[in-house]
């Protein structure tokens, strides 16, 4: 046996004031020393009588930290030739921790490339870099006006849970949800949305997009086509390209998905992800005519539609149009809904409403991601709408989601009326603005976002470069002065792009 003297030992240096206590000062010198290679494998480690001799301590502690790192494979012993670092530890992972990153930063800039990851992966990372998500800035999209949540009511409502908690809220719970907050969520889209649905069918999830990435998961294989709306939402894009889906765009007009470009060319389609209430980004609703279109072509070819229904609650004017689910009688419809932007996008509560006969897919799938939601936070909500709350503040958001829409409509015009053409219903929590022909939007972005402005650029929305770039402008959480102002940055970052 190869055993390399223990005389090379490098100083042991103890604390002796330290609240750290010595068997594990030693242990951890001892542990640094063999990942660091200043201790080689096969080295011999002095006797603990000699080495508690020469730290000058009682010989306990040098007992304790040899157990342990004998326990945990630093050292091996062999009857009567006493004890030495373990052998089987792989020569080339030791060394001092700069040696080791310079060595694995030459090995990815070197002739291995990139390290490998899955092609889906790699298709993730393809996102530029998205610096107008960096701050919350006016025009944020998705952001509501959080300085008028009910906060006062909402903490009261935590803590009348949180106080004395029954078992139920503190333990592990149903992948499916709390099943008093799926009642509460049926009810709502029954009543509101024209869903038809049972409690039962309800999916409770972390937000929209895991809604999203458990049906991709659920729903499709690894290069099946998916029928995308040009633009659409790109959360939606990123959660069937993990899934490995191809994602075919369909461009949108004034009715929303141009249905009849599928109907000759859909038939081996997978899916159609639509968000019939309000197009995002560009803002209109799908007739009732293309609704109809898409809900034959999917009985008829055995494809999904899933229907993102992400902030219908806010229409100004005219009244919402009942979901796309409400029509399905096939039960080819999934339809998406969440929280985020009637309450706050931190909560992360969403739901699905799952046809019945897919309901124990989705439920293993939601099992096999994170098991289930924060129950202490679906008891909340429940309570939060059943005593009216939620009613409450969606009326009390219409009114002024309204008028931050018309202040910022006014402001382009004022300011920025030679420069950007707004589009997009009265709906809603944002608004697309198209920028003349030819300007690079997402520069315009990035300049913006130097400014402290979050404007969306247009272009990121499509599978196919757009012939015009624009912006995406959220008014939910911005102020009257935060818009005035943000559109006077907004100018001066188009003019010095
Ligand atoms: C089309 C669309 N769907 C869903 C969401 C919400 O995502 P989540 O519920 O995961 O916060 C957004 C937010 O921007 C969205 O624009």
């Amino acid at each position: 046996m190869k055993r390399i003297s223990a005389s090379f030992l490098p100083p042991i240096a103890l604390d002796y004031r330290s609240k750290t206590p010595m068997y594990r000062q030693l242990y951890d010198w001892f542990r640094r020393a063999i990942t660091d290679g200043q201790m080689r494998p096969g080295q011999r480690v002095p006797s603990t009588r000699s080495l508690a001799a020469e730290l000058k301590i009682s010989r306990i502690p040098v007992l304790n930290a040899h157990e342990q790192l004998l326990a945990e494979g630093y050292f091996e012993t062999f009857v009567g030739a006493g004890t030495c670092v373990a052998r089987s530890i792989p020569d080339d992972t030791l060394g001092p921790p700069a040696v080791k990153a310079r060595k694995g930063l030459r090995e990815e800039a070197g002739k291995l490339g990139p390290r490998r990851m899955s092609r889906r992966g790699a298709a993730l990372t393809h996102v530029p870099a998205q610096s107008w998500l960096d701050n919350l800035g006016a025009f944020r999209v998705s952001l509501p006006a959080l300085d008028h949540f009910p906060i006062g009511v909402w903490s009261k409502l935590v803590a009348r849970h949180s106080r004395r908690p029954p078992r139920g809220i503190m333990a592990y719970s149903d992948a499916m949800g709390y099943p008093p907050f799926r009642d509460a969520i049926a009810e709502y889209l029954g009543a509101v949305r024209g869903v038809r649905c049972e409690a039962s069918q309800i999916l409770v999830t972390t937000g929209s997009q895991q809604a999203l990435q458990i049906s991709a998961q659920v729903l499709l294989d690894p290069k099946d086509r998916v029928w995308m709306e040009e633009p659409g939402y790109p959360g939606a894009r990123q959660a069937f390209m993990t899934a490995g889906a191809q994602l075919i765009p369909v461009r949108v007009d004034h009715d929303g998905m141009n249905v009849a470009e599928i109907i000759p060319r859909g038939r081996n389609a997978r899916a159609a992800y639509v968000t019939p209430s309000h197009q995002y980004p560009m803002g209109m609703t799908m007739s009732a005519t293309r609704r109809m279109l898409l809900l034959s072509w999917a009985v008829r070819t055995g494809a999904w539609i899933i229907e993102d229904d992400y902030d219908s609650e806010y229409r100004f004017g005219s009244h919402p149009m009942a979901s796309l689910q409400g029509l399905d009688a096939d039960g080819r419809v999934i339809y998406i809904g969440t929280f985020s932007k009637v309450m706050f996008p931190a909560l992360r509560l969403g739901y699905v409403v799952v046809p019945k006969d897919l309901v124990p897919a989705f439920s293993a799938a939601r099992e096999a991601a994170d098991i289930f939601s924060s129950t202490l936070y679906q008891a909340v909500l429940t309570d939060f709408i059943r005593e009216g709350h939620f009613a409450r503040h969606i009326r009390r958001m219409r009114m002024l989601y309204m008028d931050r829409r018309r202040a910022l409509v006014n402001a382009i015009q004022i300011q920025m009326g030679d420069m950007l053409e707004v589009i997009g219903a009265e709906a809603g929590m944002h608004l697309v603005a198209l920028l003349p022909r030819g300007t690079d939007d997402v520069a315009v972005s990035r300049k913006a976002a130097q400014r402290g402005i979050s404007a969306m650029p247009l272009s990121i929305c499509y599978l196919k470069p757009p012939t015009r770039g624009g912006l995406i402008l959220g008014y939910g959480g911005a102020n009257a002065h935060q818009i005035h102002d943000g559109i006077r940055k907004l100018r001066m970052s188009v003019q010095g792009h």
